[in-house]
């Protein structure tokens, strides 16, 4: 279930800790990702700004961009560096807040604050205090931090409202975001996010652009800029990550945002009209290839629930004479929806069986409707239908987002 539906946020945290752990412990032992130095510059962070930095921390950057871009941090700030992981980020926080000023560095995984703890000491630096924690329970309290910095992490958060909901608690008035981290163009297929290590390495947790820019004003920040972005796994080792990063258009964005003096938080009912957005539906249903299976799912209400509710109003005693025509060419027309929807999934997965599979089921369907009704021919239409739908979804899963048995190597 967890397998078709997604995720469970247990598995994902494991998996995530799980990786960031073997970063901490061996930077150099290869990921599906850039690390170091080399990764730092690639993403736009500057020679100079580097220069310096203890390599306990710098060796094992993983970040996704160059939050920096939006210089929002001034010295006696009080800085929250959410996923601090080993703490490049937080240590050039650290030297521009200044004595006067203190850096937070947060994270889940205790390995990444170990290292970022004896870096510290090692260093002598006094103003920086380390969190172990989850994102979606930031232990500050409210109206506390004049920044919030991070680099590569959201995309990892199951739960990214509540996240962006902590984020705007503990920041002061007037205080801001910078972010770097990873979007999408589309949304994920169903059963994308099954892959708790694809998850991990940034790919297939992050957002579609739309929505999380929209996350963003739907929680109360205003002055939301989108600084720039990059196809930032362009350069991964990664066969499987490169062809799953393309597919869904997966790329780093960099954002700075405000919390407002006087906050406008939307209610629950703006923000679900916001989310029922037709276009935000279209993208929602149409990217993940599933208007096959509304139709279907249509065709088999208007069936088999027509004759359920027909049933029941005789029970009660009320006769209904069901308009026999109109019922059926409402049958077809859907299942016959549920074919046309699947020949525009083909191009996705250049494989013909759902296609054929589906054709099949609706001229069963329409066969019994039209010419002689036989209700185990009807339901084997039904299920040939369903199937056909089932598998394009799956052809559809296996194209853009499972990863390959066999790793081809770069
Ligand atoms: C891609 S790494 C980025 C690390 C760091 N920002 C950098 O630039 O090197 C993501 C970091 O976020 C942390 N992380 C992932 N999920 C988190 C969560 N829910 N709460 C806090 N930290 C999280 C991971 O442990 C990891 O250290």
């Amino acid at each position: 279930m967890v397998a078709i539906l997604g995720f469970s946020k247990e598995q994902i945290s494991e998996a995530v800790q799980a990786m960031y752990a073997s970063v901490a412990d061996d930077p150099h032992q290869g990921f599906h990702f850039p690390v170091g130095r080399p990764a730092a510059l690639a993403v736009g962070y500057q020679g100079k700004e580097l220069d310096g930095l203890p390599p306990s921390a710098l060796d094992r950057f993983v970040g996704v961009g160059y939050p920096f871009r939006a210089d929002v941090i001034r010295p006696g700030h009080t800085v929250l560096d959410i996923g601090s992981g080993s703490g490049t980020d937080t240590l050039i926080a650290s030297r521009i807040v200044g004595e006067t000023g203190k850096v937070w560095a947060l994270d889940i995984t205790p390995d990444m604050l170990t290292r970022l703890r004896a870096t510290l000491k090692e260093v002598s630096i006094e103003n920086v205090e380390t969190i172990e924690a989850d994102a979606e329970r930031i232990p500050l309290p409210d109206n506390s931090v004049d920044v919030v910095t991070s680099n590569g992490v959201l995309n990892l958060v199951p739960d990214k409202h509540k996240a962006f909901a902590e984020i705007f608690r503990v920041l002061k008035p007037e205080g801001r975001v910078q972010l770097a981290d990873i979007v999408i163009s589309r949304p994920v297929p169903l059963g994308g996010r099954s892959d708790p290590k694809m998850w991990a390495e940034c790919v297939v947790g992050a957002s579609v652009d739309e929505d999380y820019l929209g996350l963003f004003s739907e929680t109360g920040f205003t002055d939301v800029e989108l600084l720039g972005e990059f196809d930032y796994f362009a350069e991964s080792p990664s066969a499987d990550t490169r062809r799953i990063a393309a597919g869904l258009g997966a790329r780093s964005v960099q954002v700075v945002m405000r919390r407002p003096a006087v906050a406008k938080v939307p209610t629950n009912i703006e923000r679900l009209v916001s989310r029922l957005h037709p276009r935000r539906l279209k993208m929602m249903i149409g990217g993940r290839g599933l208007w096959g299976a509304v139709a279907a799912i249509v065709a088999a209400v208007a069936c088999y629930g027509t004759l359920a509710f027909v049933g029941f109003l005789s029970l009660m005693g009320i006769a209904l004479a069901l308009p026999e025509g109109t019922w059926a060419v409402t049958i077809i027309a859907a299942a016959v929806l549920a074919v046309v929807a699947t020949a525009f999934n083909l191009p996705r997965h250049r494989q013909p069986w759902p296609l054929l599979a589906t054709g099949l089921g609706a001229i069963l369907i329409g066969y019994v409707m039209f010419w002689g009704y036989n209700a185990i021919t009807e339901a084997l239409g039904f299920a040939i239908l369903i199937g056909g739908i089932g598998l394009d979804l799956y052809q559809i899963y296996r194209v853009e987002c499972a990863p390959a048995r066999v790793e081809t190597p770069r």
